[in-house]
């Protein structure tokens, strides 16, 4: 039985992970903190495993005691903060620290999977509207962003570290907490709407995405990055009509100009100063949502993994819808 190790089990993509692992016969470690929800992690068959990022001394003395393992998935990251510091910290450093630890205690795995994001790269340009590719130079325009581009820049000094780097697009599905917040307020019969350009949208859903990391870990492929959507460009208001026409809602439409909004981000970011919290609004949100382009490339997928997505957005939101209400998120 192979062993593998997935950070950032408690967590949305991670639970989907975890089960998928087990579904696939893994001795499944599922890397968390203390503080982690163990929710989506009942399972008897999987080894929860106490993970800090933070203390390299810690970290190592963990990485010697834990088997060698075949695969790590490292999926862990921080998607929301209230200093863009924490980024850096998070997705960068802690992602060096643990490379450095299985380094440094001979524990290099047969495949490391580095859970990026297609914000590493940024989106595409917005007059030409090609997808991001491979060979782009990458432009993050979030910290966030930058960030992941920074753990992947890492990975690429270490040709002796096989790796493959995972870069979605927007993840929804079951469990996702980010973009339910749409569905409750179509769900509420509002819609919100910022700016009034066309957009060109992608997204994956989570079943799709553990398929294509799934796939790219077993290949033999090593040392390669891959970007995921589900194949299919979709304008701006289409995730609101799919939505709406599944729940059966009519909608009051809102559209606030960006001038607008960039203001509300302005008075957020100045609060979270006092408040200590995330910031609902801030600039870097706000840049990407004046982001037209969000498309890339996923034909090396296609080509060297034979990746095949079996959800488009209608059948994707139609599960997720499901399991909304069915567990009571939605009413
Ligand atoms: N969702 C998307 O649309 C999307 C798109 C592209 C890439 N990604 C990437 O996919 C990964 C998973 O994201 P998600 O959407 O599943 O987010 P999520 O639900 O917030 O899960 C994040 C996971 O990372 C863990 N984590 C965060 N900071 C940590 C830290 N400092 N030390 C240890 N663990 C930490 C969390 O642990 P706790 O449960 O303890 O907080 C949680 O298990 C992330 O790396 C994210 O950047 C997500």
């Amino acid at each position: 039985m192979k062993k593998i190790l997935i950070t950032g089990a408690s967590g949305f993509i991670g639970s989907f992970l975890v089960e998928e692992a087990l579904k696939r016969d893994y001795e499944v470690y599922a890397g968390i903190r203390k503080s982690s929800s163990t929710k989506y992690l009942s399972d008897s068959r999987i080894k929860l495993t106490e993970l800090d990022f933070s203390n390299p001394d810690l970290l190592n003395q963990k990485i010697s005691e834990l088997p060698q393992f075949d695969y790590i998935i490292h999926n862990a990251g921080l998607t929301r903060a209230p200093k863009k510091a924490d980024y850096f910290t998070s997705n960068y450093q802690y992602t060096k620290n643990i490379i450095d630890a299985l380094i440094s205690q001979k524990k290099v795995p047969e495949k490391f999977i580095y859970m990026s994001s297609l914000a590493a790269y940024g989106p595409g340009d917005p007059e030409l509207l090609n997808p991001v590719q491979v060979s782009d130079t990458p432009r993050p325009l979030t910290a966030y962003g930058r960030s992941k581009l920074e753990s992947e820049k890492y990975l690429n000094t270490l040709p002796n570290f096989p790796h493959i780097i995972i870069r979605p697009t927007a993840v929804y599905g079951p469990r996702e907490k980010d973009l339910f917040t749409v569905f409750k307020m179509i769900n509420n019969n509002i819609e919100l709407f910022v700016g009034f350009k066309k957009q060109h949208l992608t997204f994956i859903y989570v079943k799709d995405l553990v398929k294509a990391v799934f796939q790219s870990m077993e290949s033999g492929i090593i040392n390669r990055g891959y970007f995921v959507s589900d194949g299919n460009v979709y304008d701006g208001k289409i995730l609101g009509n799919i939505i709406k026409k599944q729940l059966g809602k009519r909608t009051l439409r809102i559209s606030f100009p960006i001038g607008l909004v960039r203001l509300i981000a302005i008075i957020s970011e100045s609060t979270k100063y006092i408040s200590g919290k995330q910031a609902l609004l801030n600039y870097d949100k706000i840049n990407e949502l004046e982001c037209t382009n969000w498309q890339c490339d996923i034909q090396p997928l296609i080509d060297e993994l034979n990746f095949k997505p079996e959800y488009n957005l209608n059948e994707g939101i139609q599960e997720t819808i499901t399991w909304y209400k069915q567990t009571k998120w939605l009413k």
